[in-house]
């Protein structure tokens, strides 16, 4: 999704620029665009494509030591230059990269019209450099903030002004921006990760700021004129880091071989195995508060919603404590009941998730309880909940989730352990859950190291139609996830149902052939679906069958077996995803897909 970076200090803006470009190239994105003050006007320059194809044309850019640049993921008008961020004014002596959406950009753009503006472009950020413009006697502040009062809609901008060339003017209201401060220069970004090389002192601006960025540092004020101390937050987390494939083809490949550490990393220092119980002090509830919870309800949007499902299972199935998932964005708009005695998970990998982070906003005007499970720290989802749990992943750059997923999992498997102890779960049955959840990092490794025939399913599914991926209770969400994977990374149609409910429907599509992949490990539902496997067959399917090794029924009785190691039924999720994530990768390279950066995908989406 659209990202933002923006210079000021002693030394050429321009490579730096571009090199906090690349840090945000993973976020999704199909057009860039750069602007440098120049003399008394500002100098810009955009391509559609990648930042490559931008960094290629700036040969004639000028030396500056102050500028702003954009990468663009299209949402009002198409993937054209014109269109790509910088805008400016008419006399080019401002230009804005703008993140979100301004939604009365019709009227404001036919005012604006109507008073002699010519627009170069279809987008709605357009409409602020010409307002800015409009206001501009010579205070960018002033003006800046006069423009803002007329935007309806969501808002993370940054502005330069020809005549005040050691300036940079930011503001913020829905999305994302922070402030790093170096020795005699200042950075601002959309996204730390576009920083943290140069500096990881920063402030992050709330909704409603706006942020005056020179060499020396920033000021920041509400966006109404009162005063605010921008408080400086140091990054130490390793959520942020050196993007760097370490010899693996693609990021997503490494991040799924990064598994067995990740799941350990989240699990470090939280799990009692003595007491059978788990410490997540970031929840900032003692027992006194967890046995007031009467219902938990996740909400996260993608991955993070399969992830929030199966924690949801969990915690009905080991903490008898009534849970649900819930798609973000839908929960959002339906004016949500907010039971009092409820506790909200707000589940995100990035922690920026537009849906999500609107979702638990209304939680909390209606006074509800909300947590994050959220790996960036530091991030407007994790800091708007103000606790819960963070994941410890690492930063995750394919846009595809893998390793977020399964220490999303593991984190709520976390929780719930702790709430279950605040229950009916024993000393003894702590202790077995603690024990097989500190296990899994293990098995993991164990299924990587000896992943079954997995190019060779991927072979067999390249040129179908149709793809039915089914599971039954903690397996369902594992096949929304596979078929998730297979979607964005490889193109190919696909859809995941809950085995039981396959002959209501998705039967019909079945014919010779047709690739059904079964998530069936050894639990409670093994028996159903195996008969489930047997009415697919029936009819033609070709059955892969994920299961647990040892289960020579299931394995004789499918086309291709694909064994992982045993673990508890509730952990099963944390194995049984990963052949689905190879199946999804080695799909997408054989047909040439771009694996990281698949299309029209944004990492992190901060737009409704
Ligand atoms: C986008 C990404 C998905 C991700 C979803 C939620 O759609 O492409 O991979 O699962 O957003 O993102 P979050 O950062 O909130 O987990």
């Amino acid at each position: 999704m659209c990202g933002i970076v923006g210079y000021v200090g002693p030394e050429p803006a321009l490579s730096r620029l571009i090199e906090g470009l690349r840090r945000l190239e993973y976020r999704g994105y199909d057009s860039a665009g750069v602007a440098l003050l120049e003399g008394k006007t500002v100098w810009t320059r955009k391509r559609v494509g990648r930042v490559d194809a931008l960094d290629q044309a700036l040969g004639d850019a000028p030396e500056s030591t102050t500028g702003i640049a954009h990468t663009r993921w299209a949402t009002h008008g198409g993937i054209t230059e014109e269109n790509a961020h910088p805008h400016c004014d008419g006399s080019t002596g401002l230009a804005v990269v703008h993140n979100g959406i301004i939604e009365n950009m019709n009227a404001l753009r036919e005012q604006l019209e109507s008073e002699g503006v010519v627009f170069r472009s279809e987008t709605d950020t357009e409409v602020l450099p010409h307002l800015i413009r409009k206001f501009y006697t010579g205070d960018p502040v002033a003006a800046v903030r006069s423009a803002l009062r007329l935007v309806n809609g969501t808002y993370g901008i940054a502005v330069v002004f020809a005549d005040h060339p050691d300036l940079i003017v930011a503001a913020r209201l829905g999305s994302p921006l922070v402030v790093g401060l170096g020795d005699g220069e200042t950075v601002l970004a959309s996204d730390p990760q576009a920083i943290v090389e140069l500096t990881r002192r920063v402030v992050y601006l709330d909704d409603r700021e706006i942020a005056v960025i020179s060499r020396d540092g920033v000021k920041v004020e509400r966006l109404d004129g009162r005063k605010r101390t921008a408080d400086v937050t140091v990054i130490d987390d390793d959520a942020y880091g050196v993007a760097d494939l370490q010899g693996f083809p693609h990021f997503m490949l490494k991040e799924i071989h990064e598994q067995p550490e990740s799941i350990q990393r989240c699990l470090r220092g939280r799990l009692q195995l003595d007491e059978g119980n788990a410490k997540l002090g970031g929840f900032q509830m003692d027992p006194r508060e967890l046995v007031r919870i009467e219902r938990i309800i996740a909400l996260g949007c993608g991955t993070s919603y399969h992830a929030g499902m199966t924690g949801a299972m969990a915690i009905e199935a080991l903490a008898r404590v009534p849970a649900r998932a819930e798609v973000a964005n839908e929960f959002r708009y339906r004016n949500p009941i907010i039971p009092r005695d409820a506790l909200f998970l707000a589940v995100s990998q990035s922690g920026e998730t537009m849906d999500t982070l609107g979702a638990i906003q209304e939680v909390r005007i209606k006074g509800g309880n909300v947590a994050g499970v959220v790996n960036v720290v530091g991030s407007t989802i994790a800091r708007t909940a103000g606790k819960g749990v963070y994941l410890h992943s690492g930063p995750e750059i394919a846009v595809a989730s893998t390793k977020a997923f399964t220490s999303q999992v593991t984190a709520l498997m976390t929780f719930t352990l702790m709430l279950a102890r605040t229950r009916n779960l024993s000393l003894e049955a702590g202790q077995r859950m603690a024990r097989e959840l500190s296990a899994v990092p293990a098995k993991v490794s164990e299924y990587l190291h000896n992943p079954g025939p997995i190019e060779a399913v991927a072979d067999t599914i390249l040129d179908a139609r149709y793809v039915l991926f089914l599971g039954r209770g903690f397996s369902f969400p594992v096949a929304l996830e596979g078929a998730l994977k297979l979607k964005e990374i490889a193109y190919i149609p696909c859809e995941a149902y809950p085995a039981g409910e396959m002959k209501h429907g998705p039967i019909a599509m079945i014919e010779e052939g047709t690739p059904v992949i079964f998530v069936a490990p050894s639990d409670v539902h093994r028996d159903k679906a195996i008969s489930n496997m047997k009415e697919v067959q029936a009819r033609g399917a070709k059955l892969i069958a994920i299961h647990t090794a040892g289960d020579h029924e299931i394995a004789a009785l499918a086309d291709v077996s694909i064994p992982v190691p045993e673990v508890a039924d509730f952990a099963s999720p944390l194995l049984t995803v990963l052949p689905l994530q190879l199946l999804a990768y080695h799909a997408g390279v054989k047909l040439g897909r771009d694996i990281d950066k698949p299309r029209n995908l944004a990492k992190s989406v901060t737009v409704e």
